[in-house]
């Protein structure tokens, strides 16, 4: 049985959102982009405590990914400001509502006070249970398949890789020690601002997310939003590659039978879902 260092999380939803349109916003306003990314964090900051409202275990937010780092140098050097400013106002916050704050994504790029700011966080905030908030800075989903690829454990032809001990690998960059299951599979990826494109996120868990995109840019998403994205998400039919998902238990090849959400969905009609869970506790009804 896998040993987690951290409380057990609920059987919520994984929401993993890219958080695009700042910059749009902004020059519409005819204001620098910077305030669209200042905009930005008061927006992540309401879908945070909306979230603790719904039913979502984990909420990952696109922060920073990898490519980024060809922006102009002020906006750059902007952002990871912001970054350090939110999470070193968040944390008390964070800790009172019970939300644990990680981050995922390469460090050893990053500026030390970011750096610094993220332990801090990470340290202050790992008893929290209701929601796990992980932020992805210097992320980028390719590089971290590589990097699991590249990680001796599995590398070694007596211990070769499982659909579950690689994905452990892939979805804790920068920070394995961090892995809960509960982070092997994104439920329902949203992406806000009008694209619809994946730019190199979570592309290993979310072999079956639900995809939603909407024009709203970030700054103006609500909890509202939200709300609405979840309605939506209930209403699909996750099939999991199966012909009717009413009958029969899915089990995640990627979770086997260790833990994370081998969930069966019994949805019908759309305003009612149940998701089971299986070893994890009893999931949720709508
Ligand atoms: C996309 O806007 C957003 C980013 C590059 C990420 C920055 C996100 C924030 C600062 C908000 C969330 C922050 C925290 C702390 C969770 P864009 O600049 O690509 O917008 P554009 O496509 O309109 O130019």
């Amino acid at each position: 049985m896998t040993q987690h260092p951290h409380p057990p999380l609920g059987t919520g939803l994984h929401v993993a959102i890219i958080m695009d349109g700042n910059g749009r916003w902004a020059e519409r306003r005819g204001l620098p982009r910077a305030e669209g990314h200042r905009a930005g964090v008061a927006t992540a900051r309401r879908v945070v405590e909306a979230g603790l409202d719904e039913a979502i275990s984990v909420l990952t937010l696109y922060a920073f990914s990898s490519d980024n780092w060809g922006r102009p140098a002020d906006e750059v050097t902007g952002l990871f400001s912001l970054l350090a400013e939110y999470l070193a106002d968040e944390v008390r916050r964070c800790e009172s509502r019970g939300v644990r704050l990680t981050v995922i994504g390469r460090r050893d790029r990053l500026p030390f006070p970011l750096r610094a700011a993220i332990s801090n966080a990470e340290e202050s905030t790992a008893e929290g249970k209701r929601i796990w908030l992980r932020l992805a800075v210097d992320y980028s989903s390719r590089d971290a398949i590589v990097r699991a690829a590249n990680a001796r454990n599995w590398v070694d032809p007596r211990a070769p890789a499982s659909l579950e001990s690689f994905g452990r690998l892939v979805a804790t960059p920068g920070n394995p020690e961090g892995w809960q299951p509960a982070a092997a599979e994104v439920d329902l990826l949203i992406r806000t601002g009008g694209e619809r494109r994946l730019s190199d996120f979570l592309l290993w868990e979310s072999a079956y997310a639900e995809l939603l995109f909407t024009d709203t840019m970030w700054p103006e998403f609500g909890p509202e939003d939200l709300r609405s994205a979840l309605h939506d998400y209930r209403g699909r039919d996750r099939r999991f590659g199966r012909l009717a998902a009413e009958s029969e238990p899915v089990s995640s090849p990627l979770l086997g039978p260790v833990g994370g959400r081998p969930w069966r969905v019994c949805a019908r009609p759309a305003s009612r879902i149940v998701l089971e869970g299986n070893g994890r506790g009893t999931g949720f009804e709508e």
